[in-house]
């Protein structure tokens, strides 16, 4: 009906739960249906549901207390278990501790920092990261010392996987000195105060890694979680949910070489931030934390949300310091900034992933277990085989040419059958 017009499928209903605050409908609930053009995962799927919610007059708290009341309630009525108090950590200390933003807390094997044991050891892998205010941190493994060459290479092909250049280990030998794959450079004595930071046992083993602190936590992260399957430390019968909370308002997109929001461009940062986003101080941007929360169990991100930003100064600076001009604003969100200047009351809210719940409930682990008709996980369904090509007659049908780009790639595809 609109040829050379498009719509868009929701991502989420992120800006129009936000204009039914706006309006005066102060609290929204619904099972939306969103749609994400996204690597795939194991519990990621490009089509899938949100419990979403939107409320206004509230703060974290309330959020956090509504959302408690429905987990606990879900758990009672369909696992018959009573979920206890739930504990609520920074995203900072989730990082340093567990080396990711949603911690599986079943187990412990937690990361512990080694700067002050392992400076100045001659060590240039080591000096070079710490000199350029990268981080040197390692984890405990249980039982470690009797793994083979073997095994620890495929742990450092993990690490690698996770973005670390190398790893090291050290083994806490039974009655013998410990020995490391940098005993070169490390006393006896170093390597032990090594594997007292972490907390490795005699029969126990230290792995460590550095590096700057996103690839060093995630692979460490990793490292951790595989060992924590293949050691058998996870009590599968368990569930373990958290609220992370105080997640950084932005992240810098070395890709993009500009900052991008970290949940969404209308989460509110922490009050304490407002004066320097609305002077646009560069300086504070990687140390603006948000209004934002995150529900995890078992390792899982099952919700997250957020307060939201109700002032038109405080959205206009970060839509700016996204790098959205005014013009661009206007023409994507007038309608939006339009409404914040009507006297939005403070609202927020948050998104279950409704999939990834019943995927826990069901005790799996693969999204697609859940889904009727999921995707692979190159996006394609194997029953109606799409997506697939449409003839010229279809395209012309509604107006569309391909791009020289997508001639070649059909007839790269073409080939390949
Ligand atoms: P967010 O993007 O964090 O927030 O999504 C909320 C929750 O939805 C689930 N989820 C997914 N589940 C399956 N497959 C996917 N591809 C996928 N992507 C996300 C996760 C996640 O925690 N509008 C905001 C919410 C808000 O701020 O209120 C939003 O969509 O469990
Ligand atoms: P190299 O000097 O590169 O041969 O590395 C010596 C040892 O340090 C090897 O066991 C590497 O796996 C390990 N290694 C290299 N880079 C890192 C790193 N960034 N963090 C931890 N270990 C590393």
């Amino acid at each position: 009906m609109n040829p050379g017009h498009f719509y868009a499928l929701p991502q989420s209903p992120q800006t129009l739960k936000q204009l039914l605050m706006i309006s005066g409908y102060d609290r929204y609930f619904q099972i939306a249906r969103c749609f994400r053009d996204e690597d795939l995962r194991a519990d990621r799927q490009p089509e899938f549901s949100q419990i979403d919610m939107e409320m206004s007059f509230i703060d974290v708290e309330d959020i956090i207390e509504l959302n408690e009341k429905m987990l606990k309630l879900i758990w009672k009525e369909i696992k018959g278990i009573d979920v206890g108090s739930i504990p609520r950590m920074t995203y900072q200390e989730a990082m340093d501790r567990f080396g990711s933003d949603k911690p599986d807390t079943r187990f412990a094997m937690e990361i512990k920092d080694l700067k002050s044991q392992v400076k100045g050891s001659g060590f240039k892998v080591f000096d070079d990261v710490l000199d350029r205010g990268g981080i040197v941190r390692g984890i405990p493994v249980p039982g470690g010392s009797t793994f083979s060459r073997g095994q620890f290479d495929k742990l450092t092909e993990i690490a690698k996987r996770g973005g670390a250049k190398g790893l090291v280990w050290v083994k806490n030998e039974l009655n013998q000195a410990p020995t490391s794959s940098v005993s070169k450079f490390f006393s006896p004595e170093k390597l032990m105060q090594i594997l007292d930071a972490v907390g490795a046992k005699p029969g126990d083993a230290a792995l460590v890694i550095a590096d700057d602190f996103d690839p060093a936590c995630a692979s460490l992260s990793a490292l951790r979680l595989h060992l924590g399957r293949e050691l058998g430390l996870i009590d599968q019968s368990k569930y373990y949910f958290l609220w992370v909370v105080d997640f950084p308002l932005l992240e810098y997109s070395p890709d993009e070489k500009r900052w991008v929001a970290r949940h969404h461009m209308f989460t509110s940062p922490k009050d304490e931030f407002f004066d320097d986003l609305i002077q646009n101080k560069e300086a504070s941007y990687g140390k603006m934390l948000a209004k934002a929360y995150d529900l995890v169990c078992n390792g899982y991100e099952i919700g997250g949300g957020s307060i939201r930003i109700f002032q038109n100064s405080i959205q206009q600076a970060v839509f700016k310091l996204l790098g959205m001009s005014e013009e661009e604003a206007q023409k994507k969100f007038g309608f939006f900034l339009e409404a914040l200047k009507y006297g939005t009351p403070p609202h927020g809210g948050i998104a279950w992933g409704m999939d990834r719940l019943v995927m826990l409930l069901c005790e799996t682990d693969a999204i697609r277990d859940v889904i009727a008709f999921p995707k692979t996980a190159k996006a394609t369904c194997l029953m109606s085989d799409c997506p697939s090509e449409v003839s010229r007659d279809q395209l012309v049908e509604v107006g569309l040419r391909l791009s020289p780009q997508a001639e070649k790639f059909i007839e790269e595809a073409g080939k390949k059958n």
